[in-house]
C-alpha cells in the first residue's frame, strides 16, 4: 500500500481526495499541508491532526505527492523538493502555473512528476480529439475555446484551456491565442471565460468555416471526475522513472 500526501488538504479537492484515498485498496492518505494547518478548529482533518508543519514534511512521511492548493504553495513545494535528497513521485493538479514551469522541469529531472490541469479522462481525450482536428483541417477553420468554471475559481482562463491551446499550436504553430476580439485577429484561436455560480468545469472547443462548425464539449458535472482521475494517475505514477509526463502520457499506458 502506497502512502499518498495532499499539498491543499483544506481545499475541495484535497478533502476529495482523502476521502476517496481512505476507500482506495492500492493508496491510503495519512495528511498533508495547507493554511489550515494551525487554526482551523472546525475543519475535520485539522481535528484528527493530519494537517503537517510544512510541505517537507509531508514529503518526508509519504510515498507520493499530490499538490492540489495554489501557485504560491506549489512554488514552495517545488522548492522544498528540490532540495531533498531523495524526492518522491509527484502530480501537480494545481492551475495557474505556467510561470513554475522552469522550476517543474528542473525538479522533474530528480523525480517523475504529472503537470495535469485536467485530472478527468474525458478532458484528456478532448485534447488529443482537439489537435487530431486542428491537424486535418485547414486554417480556413477558425478555432475557438469557450469555458464556464464556479466562480471561486482564481484562474483565468483555466489551466485546461491553456493546455488546450499548447496541444492546438502543435500543429498551428504560428498562431497565438488571446481573449476574443472584434474584427477577429488571424492566426488566433479565441478564449473566452466565465465565472459563475457552482459548475465544476465545462470546455467547448468550435472549429467553424463559411459553411459548417463542428464543436467538442467537455462538461465535469461534478469534481468526482478530477478526484478519480488523481488516483488513477497515482496508481500509476509510482512505478514511473524520473520525468516530466502529462495526463496523456499517463493514459496511454493504461489504455494501449
Ligand atoms: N487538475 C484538475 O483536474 C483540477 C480540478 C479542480 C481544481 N483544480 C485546481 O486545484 C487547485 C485547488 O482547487 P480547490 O477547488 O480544491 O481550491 P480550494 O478549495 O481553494 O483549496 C485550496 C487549498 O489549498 C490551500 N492553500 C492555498 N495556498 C496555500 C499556501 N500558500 N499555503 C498553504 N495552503 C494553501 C488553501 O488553504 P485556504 O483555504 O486557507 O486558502 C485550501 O485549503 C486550484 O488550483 C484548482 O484550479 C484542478
Amino acid at each position: 500500500m502506497k502512502t499518498v500526501g495532499i499539498i491543499g488538504l483544506g481545499g475541495r479537492m484535497g478533502q476529495g481526495i482523502f476521502q476517496a484515498l481512505a476507500q482506495s485498496p492500492t493508496l491510503r492518505g495519512k495528511g498533508g499541508f495547507g493554511r489550515h494547518t494551525k487554526d482551523s478548529a472546525s475543519d475535520p482533518s485539522a481535528k484528527q491532526g493530519l494537517f503537517m508543519e510544512s510541505c517537507r514534511e509531508v514529503y518526508l512521511h509519504h510515498d507520493m505527492i499530490v499538490d492540489v492548493s495554489s501557485a504560491s504553495c506549489t512554488e514552495l513545494l517545488l522548492n522544498e523538493a528540490l532540495n531533498l535528497e531523495f524526492p518522491k513521485p509527484l502530480l501537480i493538479g494545481t492551475t495557474g502555473i505556467e510561470h513554475l514551469f522552469h522550476t517543474i522541469a528542473l525538479a522533474a529531472q530528480k523525480m517523475p512528476i504529472v503537470v495535469a490541469p485536467n485530472l478527468s479522462l474525458g478532458a484528456c481525450l478532448q485534447r488529443v480529439l482537439a489537435q487530431k482536428l486542428a491537424h486535418i483541417l485547414p486554417e480556413s477553420y477558425d478555432i475557438d475555446i469557450l469555458e464556464r468554471h464556479h466562480k471561486h475559481k482564481k484562474d483565468a482562463p483555466s489551466g485546461t484551456t491553456v493546455a488546450l491551446c499548447h496541444a492546438l499550436k502543435k500543429e498551428r504553430t504560428d498562431y497565438a491565442w488571446g481573449i476574443s476580439s472584434s474584427p477577429r485577429s488571424e492566426k488566433t484561436i479565441e478564449v473566452a471565460s466565465f465565472r459563475s455560480g457552482n459548475l465544476p468545469g465545462m470546455h467547448e472547443i468550435t472549429f467553424c468555416s463559411q459553411d459548417e462548425s463542428l464543436a467538442i464539449t467537455h462538461t465535469a458535472f461534478t469534481r468526482d471526475v478530477f478526484v478519480k482521475g488523481a488516483l488513477m494517475v497515482l496508481n500509476a505514477l509510482h512505478a514511473y522513472r524520473p520525468g516530466l509526463y502529462t495526463m496523456e502520457d499517463i493514459m496511454k499506458s493504461l489504455f494501449k
